[in-house]
């Protein structure tokens, strides 16, 4: 079991927060530190998580905290904080009180660690993340958003169910904004190098991008309290390792576009490479007229939401 002095910040101690810590820990790639508004909550998680390392076989810490000065020296800080959806409610919905939140944990990660790559997960994602690289001020490269690995690791799960083939063969392209506006892309989903138009047809095609598409409303109306967070966490995880580790796993997510598929000044899902400096390269696809349409009215669509309610 290695040790590491690495430490990732973790806050939001809640579903999602807790379900990322508790794959951090299981990667054994640094200490985990979780905070949340509410003290004994992160406490006692940690607690709980730390009597589990003897089954589990990981070392190192997992601490509780609500307190900032705990989160320095992170390389890393993963932000979960923030309301989830409930039934009826659309991402955008949960605007005014999650961007406050996003400016009260920006302001505790811009004093203590502010070396930190960011790693956006609280929803509206796409703004929240824009929002959260104002508040900081931080490089755009070190604030990115959470949602390709998630809708792209969705999109593969209804693929290898339709093919009858394992997920582990299967790679699925997701763009766009975490919302309704979301762009599948079947041209760029493989399975074991093989386009899935030559595995499955045109209409089975379709519903999976659709349902890929309306994948967290489908967990938000079964749980009927809260959203989803299994899948959400552990996506958090893979891009936290990838900064702890410098993996440079390219993978779509959330990031800032400067002229990049035509878009300005607006965070959106598209293909990065993710380093211990953040985004150090972003990918344009060459896309079909129809799918750079879908992408830029995403983009689009966002943009003037920053403007319209969140004053940018
Ligand atoms: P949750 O309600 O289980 O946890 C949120 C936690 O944030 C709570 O423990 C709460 O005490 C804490 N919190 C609230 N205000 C805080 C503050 N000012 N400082 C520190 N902690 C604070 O919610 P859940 O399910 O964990 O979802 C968290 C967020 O992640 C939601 O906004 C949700 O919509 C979003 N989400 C995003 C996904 C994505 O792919 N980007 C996927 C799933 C959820
Ligand atoms: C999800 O996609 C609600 O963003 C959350 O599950």
């Amino acid at each position: 079991m290695s040790r590491t002095n690495k430490k990732i910040a973790v806050i939001g101690a809640g579903n999602v927060g807790a379900t990322c810590a508790f794959v951090l820990a299981q990667m054994k790639i640094g200490q985990v530190v979780m905070l949340d508004i509410y003290e004994g909550f992160a406490k006692g998680k940690a607690l709980d998580m730390s009597q589990n390392a003897n089954v589990l076989n990981y070392d190192g810490t997992i601490t509780g905290t609500s307190n900032y000065e705990d989160i320095a020296g992170s390389s890393v800080v993963v932000v979960t904080s923030g309301f989830p959806r409930q039934p009826g409610m659309t991402r955008e919905d949960l605007i005014g009180k999650n961007a406050e939140i996003v400016r009260q944990v920006g302001e505790g990660i811009k004093e203590h660690a502010p070396d930190s790559v960011i790693i956006m997960v609280t929803n509206p994602l796409d703004l929240m993340t824009y929002h959260m690289q104002k508040v900081t001020g931080f490089p755009k490269e070190r604030v990115v958003g959470q949602a390709g690995v998630l809708d792209s690791a969705r999109m593969t799960h209804f693929i290898a169910e339709a093919v009858g083939c394992s997920e582990e063969d299967v790679s699925a392209m997701v763009l766009g904004g975490h919302g309704d506006t979301m762009v599948p892309l079947p041209s760029y989903t493989t399975v074991s190098g093989i386009p899935i138009t030559q595995l499955l047809d045109d209409e089975t095609i379709r519903k999976i991008c659709e349902r890929t598409a309306s994948g967290g409303g489908e967990i938000v109306k079964l749980l009927e309290r809260g959203s989803a967070f299994y899948a959400p966490g552990s996506a958090a995880a893979i891009m936290a390792e990838s900064v702890i580790q410098d993996r440079k796993r390219l993978i779509p997510a959330s990031t800032l576009l400067s002229g990049e598929y035509g878009l300005d000044d607006v965070y959106i899902g598209v293909p990065v490479i993710l380093g211990s400096t953040g985004v150090e390269k972003i990918i344009e696809l060459e896309l079909s007229s129809q799918e750079l349409e879908s992408l830029q009215k995403s983009g689009n669509f966002y943009k003037e939401q920053l403007t319209s309610i969140l004053g940018y």
